[in-house]
């Protein structure tokens, strides 16, 4: 017998602990207008860090005021389409990427907003759009060529992983920075020419001595410390893309004081740049069908954290995991 209701997340107020401002809601299965389908998601992907954010209410570029609702990224099958919709069929395995549409057992939405995929697989789900992401900021935004140092911190993570990978195929020396020697060993079966575990060794004696030439391209996700040591390390014309800085997320933002950065980035050239995705959505398809190639050519590997999430129930429990620090690969939930 289906199910006549599902779950959803929801953020019901702001608050500076993702689990204070949630709230579990469970609705009628929707009935569908013209054009859209109805989709069961299998998993979501976890982005602890927007979704602390969001929950704060330090989403500048979004005014959202709550109840909204929670998760982005999901995979599943269309289990039920509109008349007039004539691009997908029923049990279809489909990926999605809409705001409110990830931590939720069913949603309804416009077909054209789901694309068709071969399977609904953890994986996928990783690629469209964590490995978007960091494939879009690499080259719109890192300009990434070959022959050259890229460092990427939070390597082993969601975002990171693919990083990686796509630096070292453009053909760079890849230094990937890790918190654990479960996470340096998956950086070494990815092909990371140097990696560093910043609970063993610094980072910026490293830097020191083994690239006095500097580093030409970081692609940073954690900010704070790491950000300050990869700026003072940026060789001439560097680039540093901002992708985000998840060591401030849940605290309030540290105010420094210090010379102005145009002093450290003149003298070289060099570049810190902000990447935030939907500002670059144009390159999102053309980016997605390659990161699938690669997938389905075994040329990329996409690393799913083991630990098992089951339900919506659990997903406070893996935004938690994540902002732990612990996690191998993306986070993933699976409903
Ligand atoms: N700009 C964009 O459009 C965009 C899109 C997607 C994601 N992002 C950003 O990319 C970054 C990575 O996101 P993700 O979802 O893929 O997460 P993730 O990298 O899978 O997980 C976060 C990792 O960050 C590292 N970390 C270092 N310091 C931390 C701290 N103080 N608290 C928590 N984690 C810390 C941990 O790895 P280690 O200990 O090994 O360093 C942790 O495993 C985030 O900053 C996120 O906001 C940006």
């Amino acid at each position: 017998m289906p199910s006549k209701t599902y779950k959803k997340l929801v953020a019901q107020c702001f608050s500076d602990n993702f689990r204070s401002a949630i709230a579990l809601e469970e609705l009628p299965i929707p009935s569908l207008n013209p054009g859209e389908v109805l989709i069961r998601n299998k998993f979501a992907g976890i982005n602890a860090g927007f979704d602390t954010l969001l929950c704060k209410g330090n989403v500048p570029y979004v005014n959202l005021t709550p109840p909204f609702d929670l998760g982005v990224e999901a995979v599943g099958e269309v289990v039920a389409i509109a008349q007039d919709v004539h691009t997908l069929q029923v049990g279809d395995a489909v990926a999605t990427t809409v705001r409110g549409g990830g931590y939720r057992e069913y949603q309804a939405i416009a077909a054209n907003l789901a694309v068709k995929i071969r399977a609904a697989t953890p994986e996928v789900l990783t690629l469209m759009p964590t490995g978007i992401s960091a494939l879009v900021a690499l080259e719109q935004v890192g300009e990434m060529t070959s022959g050259e140092v890229v460092l990427v911190t939070a390597a082993a993570g969601g975002v990171g992983h693919i990083a990686v990978q796509l630096a070292k195929l453009a053909g760079n020396h890849v230094i990937g920075i890790c918190g654990s020697e479960a996470k340096a060993k998956l950086l070494k079966s990815l092909g990371c020419d140097r990696i560093i575990n910043y609970r063993i060794e610094t980072l910026d004696t490293v830097l020191q001595q083994e690239y006095p030439r500097g580093i030409n391209l970081v692609f940073d996700c954690i900010g704070k410390q790491v950000f300050d040591t990869c700026v003072n390390h940026l060789a001439i014309r560097g680039r540093l893309i901002v992708v985000g800085f998840i060591s401030e997320y849940m605290n309030d933002l540290e105010s420094v004081n210090q010379p102005r950065i145009y002093q450290k980035l003149f003298w070289k050239s060099a570049s810190v740049r902000g990447f935030l995705m939907p500002h670059f959505a144009e390159f999102a398809e053309e980016a997605r069908d390659r990161l699938l190639d690669l997938y389905y050519t075994n040329k990329l590997k996409v690393a799913v954290d083991s630990t098992v999430f089951n339900g919506i129930e659990s997903i406070p429990d893996a935004v938690e995991y994540l902002l732990s620090g612990q996690n191998c690969g993306k986070v993933v939930v699976r409903f």
